[in-house]
């Protein structure tokens, strides 16, 4: 560990408690909620989130219920020389929120949730899934605001990158419709951000939340009316067509209005001979209104001159809200790598490339390893705000290109790094900022400017104002000029 970093602790812990430090059975026996350590059997559990290929030994894992034990679990960390890091669902592609030797903070237990009608606020705790919330507001109140589209997928990191689900398009990011939250800073105090309060704090959460400026335990947010059911469509089309299809898709998004959402998906399952495609849309209104804005993808016209591309598959489901992520794919115990970028157009080269590149994917043995490109599109509502609105700076460019190998057992992962490394290399050049939401330490050369760009500078500022000792220090948290790395 670096010297000064080492100095910084000490004296952050000698003037923060110059009497003495608190004690595990004193953490134990003050803690509303859990201390699980090493030789614990929710240990190996707890330590482990979405990227098995992250092996981390925490040196104890807290699970506070209340924002007085989020205090009390810092207090431990900081008179014991240790230094913190911040789970919530344990999401993160790089696992940054249990690392080594350190004290986890898992928020994860802290689901306390409330909606008032009145003011149209929906309150939560940070540890809530996606999944959990909804079952709350849209089951309860038939309310909800943007999140995941995943079950598992939870307030807590979504929401502090940005946080994009089908109500984006007419609702924004998540971060978006955060109207308030509730921080404890490095200095152990707790604080409220939000409009009038610490402004510039609330302006840095708000997409660079992952950054180390503390740790959040409530957000607010603004709700908005959810129907019944909505229509949403699942569109497979034939490997040969793929040219074709995303040629269209894209210029289809082009004039689509925000009520309509995209997802287009491809991928190789371990050893099929060609890669497959497929296309959600989803309508963003009432439900028999569907298909007079996705029915196109019925059939449409190919590149070449009179020839007509139609799926293989077409399926309508008229669900609710709630039913879309609860039944969302949750891969568990797999490892992977993921690689995103914003694409700057989708013109024939980039097509090609792509089609390409998947045909180029790995091929292994195993049934359930896939290599994957996500096209989110994060149009609409997601980019009607001007790039310093918040520390969230990707306002231009609406399809987000997100690579992803997932597979079992180490025996590919070389094979499939090197696929992935490829693959960024590929379309670096068609590409602008990376989502902070998906972030890669096997490619970029700089994911401060990928993530933050022209926002980065201020998001130092504020670091340095909130976290003058820089205790919050991950790989990838926000630097300052004034802390040496
Ligand atoms: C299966 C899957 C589905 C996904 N679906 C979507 C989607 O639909 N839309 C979308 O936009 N993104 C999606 N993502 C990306 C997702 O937004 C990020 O992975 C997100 O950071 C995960 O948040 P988490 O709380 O689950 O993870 P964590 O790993 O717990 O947290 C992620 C980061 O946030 C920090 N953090 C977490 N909680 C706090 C807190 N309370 N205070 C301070 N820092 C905190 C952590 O330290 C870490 O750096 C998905 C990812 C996966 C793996
Ligand atoms: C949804 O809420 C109901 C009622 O509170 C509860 O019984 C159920 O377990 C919840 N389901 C999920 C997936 O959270
Ligand atoms: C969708 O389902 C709802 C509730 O079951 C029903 O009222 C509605 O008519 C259905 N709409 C379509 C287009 O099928
Ligand atoms: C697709 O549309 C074209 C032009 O309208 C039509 O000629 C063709 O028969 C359609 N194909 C199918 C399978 O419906
Ligand atoms: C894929 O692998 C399985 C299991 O090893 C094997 O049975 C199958 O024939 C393979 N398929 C192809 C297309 O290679
Ligand atoms: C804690 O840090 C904040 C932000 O730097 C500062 O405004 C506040 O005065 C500090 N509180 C204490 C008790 O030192």
């Amino acid at each position: 560990m670096n010297k000064i970093l080492i100095l910084f602790i000490c004296v952050l812990s000698c003037f923060i408690n110059s009497s003495q430090s608190l004690t595990l059975p004193q953490l134990t026996a003050q803690i509303n909620g859990k201390v699980i350590s090493q030789s614990s059997p929710d240990f190996n559990n707890a330590r482990f989130g979405y990227n098995y290929r992250y092996n981390r030994v925490p040196q104890i894992i807290v699970q506070p219920l209340d924002t007085a034990s989020v205090v009390l679990a810092l207090e431990y960390a900081q008179t014991n020389n240790l230094l913190v890091s911040v789970k919530s669902g344990g999401h993160s592609a790089i696992a940054e929120g249990v690392q080594d030797l350190r004290v986890v903070i898992d928020v994860s237990q802290m689901k306390q949730i409330s909606y008032d009608p009145v003011s149209n606020i929906i309150t939560t705790q940070s540890g809530n899934k996606w999944v959990e919330v909804y079952n709350y507001t849209i089951n309860q109140h038939q309310v909800a605001t943007p999140g995941g589209s995943c079950p598992s997928v939870s307030v807590g990191g979504l929401t502090l990158g940005g946080g994009a689900n089908d109500l984006s398009t007419v609702h924004g990011l998540a971060t978006d419709n955060v109207v308030e939250l509730e921080v404890v800073l490095a200095n152990r105090s707790v604080v409220i951000a939000n409009e009038q309060t610490n402004v510039d704090l609330f302006w840095a959460l708000r997409g660079g939340g992952h950054g180390g400026f503390g740790i959040v335990t409530l957000f607010k947010f603004r709700a908005h009316p959810v129907l019944p059911t909505y229509y949403s469509a699942w569109i497979t089309y034939a490997w040969a067509d793929f040219e074709d299809v995303l040629t269209y898709v894209n210029k289809f998004s082009e004039t689509m209005p925000n009520t309509v959402n995209l997802y287009f998906t491809a991928w190789r399952s371990s050893n099929a001979t060609n890669p497959s495609v497929a296309l959600s849309c989803f309508f963003n209104g009432p439900s028999h209104l569907g298909e007079s804005h996705c029915g196109s993808f019925r059939n449409f016209s190919g590149t070449k001159k009179n020839t007509y591309i139609t799926p293989v598959s077409y399926s309508v489901s008229n669900i609710s809200y709630y039913d879309t992520v609860k039944t969302g794919t949750d891969p568990k115990a797999r490892s992977s790598y993921t690689s995103g970028s914003f694409l700057t157009s989708i013109d024939k080269k980039v097509v090609k490339n792509i089609k390409t590149q998947l045909e180029k994917s790995p091929v292994t043995p195993y049934t359930f390893n896939t290599a994957r490109l996500n096209l989110y599109w994060q149009g609409g509502q997601m980019l009607n705000q001007a790039r310093d609105y918040n520390a969230y700076v990707h306002r231009t460019y609406p399809w987000n290109a997100v690579w992803l190998v997932s597979y079992a057992g180490g025996q590919f992962e070389e094979t499939y790094r090197k696929w992935i490394k490829q693959t960024y290399r590929k379309f670096e050049s068609f590409s602008e900022g990376v989502y902070q939401n998906y972030p890669d330490e096997n490619n970029l050369d700089n994911w401060a400017e990928a993530y933050y760009m022209e926002n980065y500078p201020k998001l130092q500022v504020v670091k340095a104002a909130y976290d003058p000792n820089n205790y919050f220090k991950f790989a990838q948290s926000i630097g300052s000029p004034s802390f040496s790395s």
